[in-house]
This record gives structure tokens, C-alpha cells and sequence, in this order.
């Protein structure tokens, strides 16, 4: 495998550097990933898998790391990391894959995610080639709004709308290929619908149901699987 090292980072103009962020930032903001992560010349895989390459490499997509089902789940739909992905599962890893082996608690500063992206970005082949997503990426938010969180669900209501979700998961809770969804605390479940619903999380059946669904209808289906074993 050809890579290029931090040394090679091209030069940006100041405005492309404000929308991409600042890799020698990055670099300090990435001591917070040491621990779990080597990148560069010669890194291995610790607790998490080594991230030369990150960018247009499928997520979960090396295939001598063991990773959770979640995230090699995802890279089987066709996840793959880019600057959108990389932006919100380093604000909350869970947000983007609920069951992430990534114990981290994520980066609430836009800006230390900006640079730490940009800074990844350094040791991905010919970072010039690969297209950016638009700035207006960072304006998003990938925690779900508090107000919306705060809705509360009407259980009765939930079991009457998952008639339409039982079709495919299990109401005992098992896992045939198609993830469980019981017993979740209902703030990761309506989490993991609106991120279906923004399409942050990229299954396409998932998306359509999610867009379907009302927040209010999202709540009461959290409260009603919350509910079940
Ligand atoms: C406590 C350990 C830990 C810390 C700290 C940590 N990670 Fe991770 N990371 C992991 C693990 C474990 C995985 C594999 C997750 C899975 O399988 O769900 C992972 C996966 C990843 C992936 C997906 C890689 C792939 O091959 O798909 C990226 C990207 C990533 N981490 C970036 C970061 C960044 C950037 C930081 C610092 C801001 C960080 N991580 C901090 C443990 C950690
Ligand atoms: C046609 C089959 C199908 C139907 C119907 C369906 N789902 Fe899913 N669901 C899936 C599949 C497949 C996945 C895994 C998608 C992925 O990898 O992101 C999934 C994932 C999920 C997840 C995330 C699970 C995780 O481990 O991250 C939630 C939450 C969820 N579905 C809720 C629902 C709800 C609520 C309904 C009903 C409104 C529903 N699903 C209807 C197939 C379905």
C-alpha cells in the first residue's frame, strides 16, 4: 500500500484551510486517540485499528481487525468515511453505530474536530483527489435536539406502530441478521432513528422507514421496545 505521510499535506489556501481545519492542531487534538490508534509510517492495530488510509476506505473494512457487528454492518451497507461520517462519529461514535467497540466519549468542539479530521486526512493516498463534502457538513448537528429527545412517547401507541417494524426485527429480541431493538434505553434508539432519518446512517430501507415516522411516532416506538426483553 502507497501512502502519503504528514509531510506531503498540500498546501491550502486560507480558505479551504478554514473549512478543512488545521492538521498540526489536529495533531495535538489526536493525542486524545493515541491511546487506542497509531497512523503514520509502520502503525499497527492496539485497541482500535491502525487509520492510515481512513479516507474512501469502507468502514470497518480491514479485514485483519475485529471489529463490532455495528460497524462492519455499516461498511457492508456501503459506509464509507469520509469527512461527514469521520465529523460525527468522533462528536459520538454511538450516534453513528450503536454498538461501536470505540469507548470514547467523543469531541463536542466542532473546531478540534475540524482540525483532527484534517489532520487524518494527511496520511490518506493523494488527500488532493478525494472530493470534500460541503462545508455546510459542519453546521449539522449529529446529537438529536434536546426538545426532540425530550418527547415523550405513548407506549400503546408504539406497539400499534411496530406492527410495521416486527416484520423484520424480532419481538423477542433475537439477532437473525437483522439487529435487535429491544430493551435499548430510548435515548439510543431515537438517536439511531433520526440519524436513519437524516441519513447520516446509510441503510436505504432504514432511511425510508425512519422518514416515514414522525418524532412524536419515533418516541412512543422507543418507549414501546424499551419495554421488551
Ligand atoms: C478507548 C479507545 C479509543 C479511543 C480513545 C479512540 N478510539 Fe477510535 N476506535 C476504537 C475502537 C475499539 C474502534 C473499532 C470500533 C468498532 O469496531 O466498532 C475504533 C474505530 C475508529 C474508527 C473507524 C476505523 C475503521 O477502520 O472503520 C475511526 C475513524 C476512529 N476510531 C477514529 C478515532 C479518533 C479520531 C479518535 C480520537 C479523537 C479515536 N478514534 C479515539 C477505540 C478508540
Ligand atoms: C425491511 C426490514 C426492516 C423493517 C421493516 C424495519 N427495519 Fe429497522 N433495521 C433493518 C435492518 C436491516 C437494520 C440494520 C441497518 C443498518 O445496518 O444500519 C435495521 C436497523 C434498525 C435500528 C438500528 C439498530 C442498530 O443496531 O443500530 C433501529 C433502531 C431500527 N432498525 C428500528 C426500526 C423500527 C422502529 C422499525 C419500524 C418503524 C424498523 N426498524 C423497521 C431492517 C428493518
Amino acid at each position: 500500500m502507497t501512502l502519503a505521510f504528514a509531510a506531503l499535506v498540500p498546501a491550502m489556501s486560507p480558505v479551504q484551510a478554514a473549512e478543512t481545519g488545521d492538521a498540526g492542531r489536529g495533531a495535538v487534538v489526536f493525542r486524545q486517540c493515541r491511546s487506542c490508534h497509531e497512523i503514520g509510517e509502520g502503525a499497527g492495530h492496539k485497541v482500535g485499528p491502525q487509520l492510515n488510509g481512513l479516507f474512501g476506505r469502507r468502514a470497518g473494512g480491514l479485514t485483519d481487525f475485529d471489529y463490532s457487528r455495528g460497524l462492519a454492518r455499516a461498511g457492508r451497507d456501503g459506509m464509507v468515511w469520509d469527512r461527514e461520517k469521520l465529523d460525527i462519529y468522533i462528536a459520538n461514535p454511538k450516534s453513528l453505530v450503536s454498538d461501536t467497540n470505540m469507548n470514547f466519549r467523543g469531541i463536542g468542539d466542532a473546531d478540534d474536530r475540524r482540525h483532527v479530521i484534517a489532520f487524518l486526512r494527511g496520511y490518506s493516498a493523494s488527500p488532493a483527489n478525494i472530493v470534500e463534502s460541503a462545508p455546510t457538513a459542519f453546521a449539522r448537528d449529529p446529537d438529536v435536539d434536546p426538545a426532540t429527545l425530550a418527547i415523550e412517547g405513548d407506549p400503546a401507541y408504539g406497539e400499534y406502530l411496530s406492527s410495521e417494524c416486527t416484520t423484520c426485527h424480532r419481538v423477542d429480541g433475537a439477532d437473525a441478521g437483522i439487529p435487535s431493538i429491544t430493551g435499548w434505553p430510548e435515548e439510543d434508539f431515537v438517536t439511531a432513528m433520526h440519524a436513519y432519518k437524516a441519513r447520516y446512517r446509510v441503510h436505504p430501507v432504514m432511511q425510508m422507514m425512519a422518514a416515514r415516522l414522525s418524532d412524536e411516532e419515533i418516541a412512543s416506538l422507543a418507549v414501546y421496545f424499551e419495554t421488551l426483553e
